[in-house]
């Protein structure tokens, strides 16, 4: 089999390596993606043929599908992933290694003849708006269609990206199998993958940006342009190259005077950046608007104005269903209301799809995300809780006018927010780059269904902590510098939308309600905002927060805000626990900003005054 036979590119590169790669995966026949309409619909078309995909109702959710994978193959497998580094210490403590030679070997036996019977698609992508300075191109190579449909959203993929390559243009080559090779006569499943988790590796090997996944044909693990691409290999670009890749939101905050604030905010897998990309002011915030640049990645460069730039190098979104509804993202709900790919939710009996939380009252009746009969007293979730929707970007009603400006948009501020549910309050401001790298490197966040097997409370620094693909040490250093090298660097906030009273409940409404924390975020961005000096950073007082709309006692904003010192002292304590596995690796200034952390502490009443005088609670 020629792979190149009816091959739409002359890069050279391109062509020996896709031939290749056939050689060793040998399947039926090579595809090679060219991004259409046409395309798109006669893929899912054969896919709804297979039984991998369910049209749903073109009325209801027009030219929409739903996939149910395996129930084994529902989320990232961070136990297999690896960053393999010539030097273990290259990739550090918190990553998985293994030797690269080792695992060229593991990945060269596990890979021959893994697509027999099966097509080998040629998917060629660009992560940032063709063209765009801050854009990279990748090629993916797989076995499922199911990707191929899903990259054309997340990505801008296909013919395109073909001609910006062109005959010599760099790209990162990404191969990818769902691991399920086709005996002669044997009949396909609907959701292909390798069934046994110790033979899935998602591998990256950072000296050479290249990505090699095997076993599954769920999210990050098998689109690759997104974790494995555009962070992993990324980060790794991005510390050679002297910028940022970050697993961040990017949204844009506009004034009723025209005044537009943009900040990057970065939160853990499943903590809210979808929703607070997509923010609807809530009551008293008329005039307001916010705008979306991306909901979950951020490439970030110094400008030759000296500013900071970000751009979204996706051009979809691939959100969390449950949770989701005409309350909590509004926006999102429109952005899925068409050309949507929707993964393991719950089916409709009138062909819709349903999952926990979009409705108060679930239907009487639906077919679950495993595909069995589903009543409300049945006892199981009707969907999955990582069950997810893909949709293009440019459908969601609040995206940003620039949202594909190549040079990208001017970024004032970080904002860095873990699931806390105690400790931790709602907002608070560093003192200056270093303090605030600081804040955002020791993060720590309850876990969430993509963190399966996981402690209660994890580090993860900058929200990176399963996607930096090297040192996280040096990461911390790389950050470090990023700043220095910047006239006025963006100012760094710590949010905490999720901390709980003595019941259990959440303090904060959250959603719209976070605008409220966004303005003050963007007031003193601005230098308009007051603060007081707390032990851990710049505080807003109640009178400092925007009330207007919203009933909010002052009680409540003390329990919100307040911090004991001993719990401050025992937060401190663990950074040093954690910053004990990187040993000469950690940049110095986190040793003497912990230092300093901890003298503040002890000067300290037993609790600081944030609310007004009237509300002042006694010291526990
Ligand atoms: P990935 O796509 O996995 O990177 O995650 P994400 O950060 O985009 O997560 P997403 O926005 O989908 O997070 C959804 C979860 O966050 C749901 O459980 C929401 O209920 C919760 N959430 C989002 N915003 C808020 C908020 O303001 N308050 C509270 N309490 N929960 C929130
Ligand atoms: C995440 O887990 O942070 C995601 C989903 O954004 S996935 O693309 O599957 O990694
Ligand atoms: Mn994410």
């Amino acid at each position: 089999m020629d792979a190149n036979l009816n091959s739409p590119t002359t890069n050279g590169k391109l062509r020996d390596w896709v031939a290749e790669m056939a050689a060793l995966c040998k399947p039926d026949k090579v595809v090679w993606a060219d991004g259409s309409q046409e395309e798109y619909d006669r893929l899912c078309q054969g896919m709804v043929d297979a039984g991998t995909f369910i049209r749903l109702n073109p009325t209801k959710r027009p030219n929409s599908y739903l996939a149910r994978s395996h129930p084994s193959d529902v989320a990232r497998v961070e136990d297999r992933t690896f960053i393999c580094s010539n030097n273990k210490d290259d990739a550090g403590p918190t990553n998985n290694w293994a030797p690269p030679d080792e695992m060229r070997a593991t990945l060269r036996g596990l890979f021959d003849g893994c697509m027999a019977g099966r097509t080998m698609y040629v998917i060629p992508f660009s992560m940032g708006p063709i063209g765009s300075p801050i854009a990279k191109i990748g090629v993916q190579l797989s076995d499922s269609p199911y990707v191929v449909a899903n990259m054309r959203i997340m990505t801008r993929m296909g013919k395109a990206v073909l001609d910006a390559l062109g005959s010599d243009g760099f790209f990162i080559p990404c191969m990818h199998s769902v691991g399920a090779p086709l005996k002669p006569g044997q009949k396909d499943v609907p959701w292909p993958c390798e069934g046994d988790i110790s033979r899935k590796n998602i591998v990256h090997f950072p000296e050479t940006y290249e990505i090699w996944s095997y076993g599954s044909g769920y999210g990050g693990n098998a689109l690759l342009g997104k974790k494995c691409l555009a962070l992993r290999i990324a980060s790794v670009m991005a510390r050679d190259e002297g910028w940022l890749a970050e697993h961040m939101l990017i949204m844009g905050i506009q004034a009723p005077n025209g005044e537009k604030t943009y900040l990057g905010a970065a939160f853990p897998s499943a903590c809210g950046k979808t929703n607070l990309s997509m923010l609807v002011p809530p009551k008293g915030f008329e005039g307001w608007s916010v705008n979306t640049v991306g909901d979950d990645i951020a490439w970030i460069k110094k400008a030759p104005d000296g500013t900071l730039r970000a751009i979204n190098p996706e051009s979809g979104f691939f959100g969390v269903a449950p949770g989701t509804n005409g309350h909590s993202n509004p926006n999102a709900m429109q952005t899925i209301g068409k050309n949507t790919i929707f993964t393991n939710t719950a089916l409709t009996d009138d062909g819709d799809v349903w999952w926990e939380g979009m409705t108060d009252k679930p239907p009487a009746h639906l077919i679950d995300w495993k595909g069995e009969n589903w009543t409300p007293d049945c006892g199981r979730p009707a969907a999955h809780p990582n069950g997810r929707f893909t949709a293009p970007a440019s459908q969601c009603p609040s995206i940003d006018p620039d949202w594909e400006k190549p040079q990208g948009v001017p970024i004032s501020a970080f904002v860095f927010g873990g699931r806390m549910s105690k400790d931790l309050p709602l907002v608070f401001e560093a003192f200056n780059w270093c303090h605030g790298v600081y804040i955002a490197a020791t993060m720590g966040s309850e876990a969430t269904a993509a963190a399966i097997g996981q402690a209660a409370l994890r580090r993860d620094p900058m929200a990176m902590l399963p996607f930096c693909g090297y040192n996280m040490a040096d990461y911390f250093g790389h950050w470090l510098n990023v700043g220095r090298r910047l006239s006025n660097p963006p100012r760094i906030f710590r949010v905490n939308w999720f901390r709980k009273d003595e019941n259990g409940k959440f303090i904060w409404p959250g959603f719209g309600e976070n605008m409220r924390v966004l303005k003050w975020i963007v007031d003193r961005v601005h230098g308009r905002a007051n603060a007081v000096e707390s032990p851990i950073g710049w505080m807003p007082r109640r009178e400092d927060i925007e009330w207007n709309g919203l009933d909010f006692p002052a009680d409540k904003f003390y329990n919100l805000m307040t911090v004991s010192r001993d719990a401050g002292t025992a937060e401190a304590r663990g950074h040093e626990e954690q910053f004990d596995k990187f040993f000469d690796r950690l940049p110095k200034e986190f040793i003497f900003e912990r230092e300093l952390l901890l003298s503040r502490l002890w000067r300290s009443p037993d609790h600081w005054e944030l609310a007004p005088a009237d509300t002042v609670r006694p010291a526990a």
